[in-house]
C-alpha cells in the first residue's frame, strides 16, 4: 500500500468532454474501490526513483503471461486434446486456421521468452538482495510461481504430441517410478494408464488450460499485493521508507505512474521487437524453442536416440544425470564435511547435534550398504533439492548489506561463479551423454549447491562497502 496519506478522491470535471468521464467515474467509485486502487498501486505507489534495466523483467513477466494466456485461449479453439487428434489438430492450426501458425508461433515463443524474462528477473533479486527482509514473502510467491510454470510448461509440451512431448513426458514421468515403496504405483496414477496414452494427454491439458494458470493467476496477485505491501526495493538495497517528507512520502520515491509506467513502454517495445524478430524469422530457434524431433508424431515403438527436455529445464536434468553410483561416494563425503563445518562453526548446542546426526543419516542412505537408496533416487531428489533450494535464500545471506553494489569479493565472486555453472549445466543437460559431460556435470552440481550451502559462511565474511542512506543515482 501506499504510505502516502490519501486524499480525497477528485475528478476534474473541466471541458465539456470530461464531465460525462468523472460523473462516470464517480458512479463507479461510489460502488467500486477504483479510484483507491489506481492510487494505491499506481499513481501514489512511490517507487524508488533509481530503477535501472533490471527492473523491466517484473512488467515484461507480467505481460508474456498476458501474451501466453491470450494466444492460448485462441489455440484451445482448434486444439483436439486427444491421442488420436491432438498432432493432426496442431497441425491444422499451422496450416489451414487463419492465422493460426502467428498464434501457434507467440505461445511456443512465449514459453521460452517467459523463462529468458522469469530468469533474468530472478538474477536482478539475487543481484539486489530483493529476497532478504522484508520482502521474504515476495520471494517466496515468486518462487511458487517459478514452480508453476514449469509445472504448465511441462504440461503444455505432451498437447502437441510429438516424439518429444512423448518421451519426454515418459522419462519425466518415469523419475517418479524410482521412488521406493510407491513408485510404481505413483506414476502409474499420474499417467492414468500404464503408458502414456490418451488419459494422460487429457489430465495434461486439464491442467494446463485452467488448473495451473488459476493458480499462477492467484500467485501473480499475491507476489505484487506483497511487494507494494514493504514497496520496491532498488539498486541500492537502501529503504527508501527510511526518510519521507512531511506529507509522508519518500524522499526517493517517485509515482509509479506516470514515471515507471513510461519507463516500462520502453522496455515492452523493444521486447516486442526481440519477440516477434523470433516468431517471423526464427520460431524454432534451432531447435531450443521448438525441437525438430517434435515434428514427428509420437510413436510409442520408436525411442528418440536423444532425448532432452527443452532448455529452460537443461540445468536441472543435467543435475539428474549427474548423479551416478561412483557419484554417491563423493556426495556422502560432501554432507560428512558440511556436516562437520556445522558443528565446528555452529554456537547452539543443539544445532550442532542436528547436524551430525542429519549428515549420519543421509550417509548412511547414501552409502550404508543394504541400507542405501540407489543413485537414481538421489538424482530425482537432488534435481528437486536444486530448485527447491532457491526458496532458503532469505535465510542463507548472511551479509549486512543487500545489493552486489556493497556485497564483497567473496559474494560477487560465488554470484558470477554460480552463473556460470548453471549455463554450464544448461548446456550439458542438452547433449547427449559422455563420460567427460558427466564429470563436468557432476563438478557443475557440486559448485551449484555450495553455492547456497555456504552461503551463511562466505555473505557474513565478506568484506562490504559502506551503504549510503538515499539512493544513488
Ligand atoms: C509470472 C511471473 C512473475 C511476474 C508477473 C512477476 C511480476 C513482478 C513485478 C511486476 C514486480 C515489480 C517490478 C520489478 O521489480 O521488476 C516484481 C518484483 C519482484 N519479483 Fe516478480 N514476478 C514473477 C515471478 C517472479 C519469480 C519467479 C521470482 C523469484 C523467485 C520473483 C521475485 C521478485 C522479487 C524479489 C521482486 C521484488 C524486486 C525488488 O523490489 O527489487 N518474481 N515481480
Amino acid at each position: 500500500m501506499a504510505s502516502a496519506p490519501k486524499e480525497p478522491v477528485q475528478f476534474s470535471g473541466a471541458g465539456p468532454l470530461n464531465a460525462p468521464i468523472s460523473g462516470v467515474l464517480t458512479w463507479v467509485d461510489q460502488r467500486f474501490p477504483l479510484m483507491s486502487l489506481w492510487r494505491d498501486h499506481l499513481s501514489q505507489y512511490y517507487a524508488p526513483k533509481n530503477f535501472n534495466f533490471w527492473y523491466f523483467f517484473g512488467s515484461l513477466a507480467m505481460l508474456v503471461l498476458v501474451i501466453q494466456i491470450v494466444t492460448g485461449i485462441f489455440l484451445v479453439m482448434h486444439y483436439k486434446p486427444s491421442a488420436a487428434e491432438a498432432f493432426a489438430s496442431v497441425e491444422y492450426i499451422m496450416r489451414d486456421v487463419p492465422a493460426g501458425w502467428f498464434i501457434r508461433y507467440m505461445h511456443s515463443t512465449g514459453a521460452s521468452a517467459f523463462f529468458i524474462v522469469i530468469y533474468l528477473h530472478m538474477f536482478r533479486g539475487l543481484m539486489y538482495g530483493s529476497y532478504r527482509q522484508p520482502r521474504e514473502l515476495i520471494w517466496i510467491f515468486g518462487m511458487l510461481i517459478y514452480l508453476c510454470l514449469m509445472a504448465e510448461a511441462f504440461f503444455g509440451y505432451l498437447l502437441p504430441w510429438g516424439q518429444m512431448s512423448f518421451w519426454g513426458a515418459q522419462v519425466i514421468i518415469n523419475l517418479f517410478d524410482a521412488l521406493p515403496l510407491i513408485g510404481p504405483d505413483l506414476s502409474t496414477w499420474i499417467r492414468g494408464d500404464f503408458v502414456i496414452s490418451d488419459a494422460t494427454l487429457n489430465r495434461f491439458f486439464a491442467f494446463h488450460v485452467i488448473a495451473i494458470p488459476l493458480v499462477l493467476l492467484g500467485l501473480v496477485a499475491a507476489h505484487i499485493m506483497a511487494l507494494h505491501e514493504v514497496g520496491s526495493n532498488n539498486p541500492d538495497g537502501v529503504e527508501i521508507k527510511q526518510h519521507k517528507d512531511a506529507k509522508g512520502i519518500p524522499l526517493d520515491g517517485i509515482p509509479f505512474h506516470p514515471y515507471y509506467t513510461v519507463k516500462d513502454i520502453v522496455g515492452v517495445v523493444v521486447f516486442l521487437f526481440l519477440f516477434f524478430g523470433v516468431v517471423f524469422f526464427m520460431p524454432e530457434m534451432g531447435g531450443y524453442f521448438l525441437e525438430f524431433n517434435n515434428f514427428i508424431p509420437a510413436d510409442a515403438l520408436k525411442t528418440p536416440p536423444h532425448i532432452a527436455p527443452v532448455w529452460y529445464f537443461t540445468p536441472y536434468y543435467s543435475i539428474l544425470r549427474a548423479i551416478t553410483e561412483d557419484f554417491m561416494l563423493v556426495l556422502a563425503i560432501g554432507v560428512a564435511a558440511y556436516s562437520l563445518l556445522i558443528w565446528l562453526t555452529a554456537r547452539n548446542q543443539l544445532v550442532k547435534m542436528a547436524a551430525l546426526a542429519i549428515g549420519f543419516v543421509v550417509i548412511v542412505l547414501m552409502k550404508g550398504g543394504p541400507l542405501a537408496i540407489e543413485a537414481k533416487v538421489w538424482g530425482v531428489a537432488m534435481m528437486g533439492a536444486a530448485t527447491l533450494i532457491f526458496f532458503l535464500l532469505p535465510w542463507l545471506d548472511r551479509s549486512p548489506v543487500k545489493s552486489i553494489r556493497y556485497k564483497g569479493p567473496r559474494f560477487k565472486a560465488a554470484l558470477t561463479i554460480f552463473v556460470i555453472v548453471f549455463l554450464v549445466l544448461g548446456y550439458y543437460g542438452t547433449q547427449t551423454v559422455t563420460p567427460a559431460g558427466t564429470v563436468i556435470s557432476q563438478i557443475g552440481t557440486l559448485i551449484y549447491f555450495s553455492f547456497f550451502l555456504l552461503m551463511p559462511w562466505y555473505s557474513a565474511m565478506d568484506k562490504t562497502k559502506p551503504v549510503p542512506d538515499r539512493v544513488t543515482m
